[in-house]
């Protein structure tokens, strides 16, 4: 193992000065990219990135460009000592976390075509913020230049952006996709939760439950009588509002009938108060 302490860069040439050395001396690198405020979800990324790769890298950086509400990007949770506490006990080695002069020197304009995949779901209500995803993540695999690349599926979507972006590039970087981590009582760890009020956190709790039974319904009774289900449980509750419901195939297209030797994926978004909270799962 080359490093015994965690180090942490703040400057873009100090890191690859360092992953040069590492590197020439025939190191593998993996990478872990974070907005921070970690939790085990981002943990457990870097435990699968550690058992692959000699050297695991994490960066930390709230990236302003994917925020389409900027109220989001305010409340943001940010917890950098803590974060750096928790990446050492997890035995990373390296810590990046860059400044956004540092990130975007100039101002980013450039744009990506992620074709249908950008139109439906998180690109359909959120939208820019895969191009800002693409920005951030296409600059941050050009400084570590990592052989593998670590994703969290709790980010379905995303993972798939990501996939088609080293596509884009040209990269022989490996996109490894992770399981989702959950609370003991289902809830998909997020940094967002820890935004919600206790009450809140109590209502969030009901969404892996609520996408459990909309699984067992897709499957027995179909895919019209789970999204019925869906919005109906939602609409009991005045704290939570639901952006979509759907159940799609892998490459994300709406499915209406599930056919069991199709893979087919549930996925939601939902704001519980003003906290948007997504999470998905596999029907089959
Ligand atoms: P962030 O939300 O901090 O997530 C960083 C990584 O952790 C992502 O790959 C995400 O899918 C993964 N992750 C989050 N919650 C998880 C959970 N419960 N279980 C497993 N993995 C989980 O995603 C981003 O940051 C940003 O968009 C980023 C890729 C860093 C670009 O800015």
């Amino acid at each position: 193992m080359p490093c015994k302490s965690m180090l942490i860069f703040t400057k873009i040439a100090e890191l690859k000065g360092f992953l040069k050395q590492i590197k020439s001396a025939g190191h593998t690198v993996g990478f872990v990219p974070t907005m921070g405020a970690l939790h085990n979800g981002h943990i457990s990324l870097i435990s699968i990135s550690k058992k692959a790769s000699n050297i695991t890298v994490c960066s930390i950086f709230v990236n302003p460009t994917q925020f389409n509400d900027k109220a989001d990007l305010k409340r943001y949770p940010r917890t950098p000592e803590k974060d750096a506490a928790f990446l050492e006990k997890a035995g990373c080695d390296v810590l990046f976390m860059p400044s956004v002069e540092e990130i975007y020197p100039t101002e980013k304009k450039e744009t990506y075509d992620f074709g249908y995949l950008n139109t439906v779901l998180e690109g359909k209500y959120r939208p820019g913020h895969f191009n800002g995803v693409a920005q951030v993540v296409k600059r941050l695999f050009e400084i570590v230049e990592p052989d593998k690349a670590f994703f969290g599926s709790k980010d379905y979507q995303q993972v798939m952006i990501i996939k088609a972006l080293v596509k884009q590039m040209h990269s022989t970087i490996e996109i490894v996709n992770c399981p989702i981590l959950r609370e003991e009582d289902g809830l998909a760890m997020s940094s967002r939760n820890m935004l919600l009020s206790e009450e809140e956190r109590h209502i969030a709790a009901l969404i892996p439950k609520i996408m459990e039974v909309a699984k067992q319904l897709a499957l027995i009774k179909g895919v019209d009588e789970a999204k019925h289900f869906v919005n109906k449980e939602v609409e009991r509750f005045e704290d939570m509002k639901l952006e979509y419901f759907e159940i799609c195939d892998v490459d994300l297209h709406e499915i209406s009938k599930i056919d069991p030797s199709v893979k087919a994926i549930a996925l939601i978004a939902v704001f519980v108060g003003k906290i948007r909270l997504i999470d998905n799962l596999a029907l089959n």
